[in-house]
């Protein structure tokens, strides 16, 4: 096993037995087509042409003239579909495609995986099923029309709170019911092994871009790099470019919610929730006193206290980790980006 499963005590395989062998065969698949030069170079081509890479680095010249410092921002935004979450599908796809799986399953929450699987199967040909919590559908409608444009079924489901987490759950349910023809494309850094490094090698082309770009225009690193962590593939894809830079700090910001104290939030790293087994693998996972699931801290490798995430899992660089998690917070609808400014970015 060369790929990593554990990230210090969280990870693992935590699934059905029939799911054990699907599992296997997708890190088998996965080294032999990461070290295929044909497969890296379909992945960079319909990166280029079809999804828009490089996406540009743009030195965000109001918001550094009111901090005082360069603020440069990562363009994930102008990507195909308009967000990194193309990365991702697009190489789970391709993947997929090589494994001979031509009926894909997806999860989505705010749409914007949901539409980067449909659009990648509809450009492949493969059957696509997302499915959304019935609350997400509500909220979140032009996405739901833009899957279904693109030939996507979209699945609602009723469970729960209606959204993200139960959404990924009815998707292994059916995982593990049509595993023989079917690939789940999983959204995030999350699951169990092999997905986390799969979305990891598939999100860093963010990290690295951005590091030859900024190195490019300014003759030198970056003090800070800064990424939302929700999942959190876009962080990771971002920090593992940069693990190695001992004088770049990595930031990872959490959605705080109603507040910490309020219980309602999305910070489980910042909260340090508690060890927890969800969707197949463990980590920090935000639970209320019956030991109720109600939220997951998703970055595989944060540890227990959930203050010192691990940039990218190895092993061999857990001595690199983000410094701080900053919990944001939303007063109801909107986030309070002042706090943030005043806090983190202008200091
Ligand atoms: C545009 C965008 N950014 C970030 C995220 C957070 O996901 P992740 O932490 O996996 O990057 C999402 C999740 O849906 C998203 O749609």
């Amino acid at each position: 096993m060369s790929i990593a499963h554990r990230f210090g005590s969280y990870g693992g395989q935590y699934v059905p037995e029939t799911l054990m062998p699907a599992l296997a065969e997708l890190e088998a698949a996965w080294e032999l087509a990461w070290a295929d030069p044909e497969f890296r170079s379909e992945l960079a081509s319909l990166s280029r042409d079809y999804a828009g890479r490089p996406t540009p680095l743009y030195r965000a010249r109001g918001l550094s003239a009111t901090l005082g410092r360069d603020v440069w921002l990562k363009r994930e935004d102008l990507m195909h579909t308009g967000s990194h979450k193309l990365n991702n599908a697009l190489g789970q796809a391709l993947l997929a495609q090589r494994m001979g799986k031509r009926r894909i399953i997806a999860e989505t929450g705010a749409g914007q995986h949901g539409v980067a699987s449909a659009t990648v199967c509809a450009l492949l040909g493969l059957e696509c099923i997302v499915y959304m919590g019935v609350e997400d559908i509500r909220r979140q409608k032009p996405n739901v029309e833009r899957m279904e444009l693109l030939g996507a079924r979209v699945e609602p489901v009723e469970a729960g709170a209606m959204t993200l987490k139960e959404a990924v759950s009815a998707a292994i349910r059916d995982w593990v019911t049509n595993v023989e023809t079917t690939h789940y494309i999983i959204g995030s850094a999350v699951g169990p092994a092999p997905y986390p490094v799969i979305v990891r090698e598939l999100q860093r082309v963010i990290g690295d871009e951005a590091r030859a770009q900024i190195l490019e225009r300014t003759g030198r690193l970056p003090s800070r790099v800064v990424a939302c962590v929700g999942g959190g593939s876009n962080a990771i894809g971002m920090f593992a470019a940069f693990v190695d830079d001992a004088e770049v700090e990595l930031v990872g910001v959490e959605a705080a919610g109603e507040g910490l104290e309020s219980g309602r939030h999305g910070a489980p790293l910042t909260v340090g929730g508690r060890p927890g087994v969800l969707h197949g693998s463990l980590s920090a996972v935000l639970q209320d006193v019956d030991v109720h699931v109600i939220g997951v801290g998703r970055i595989r490798s944060w540890p227990q206290h959930g203050r010192e995430p691990s940039a990218c899992g190895d092993a061999e660089r857990a001595d690199r980790r983000p410094q701080m998690l900053v919990p944001v917070r939303f007063d109801g609808e909107r986030p309070s980006v002042r706090e943030f400014k005043a806090r983190d970015i202008g200091r």
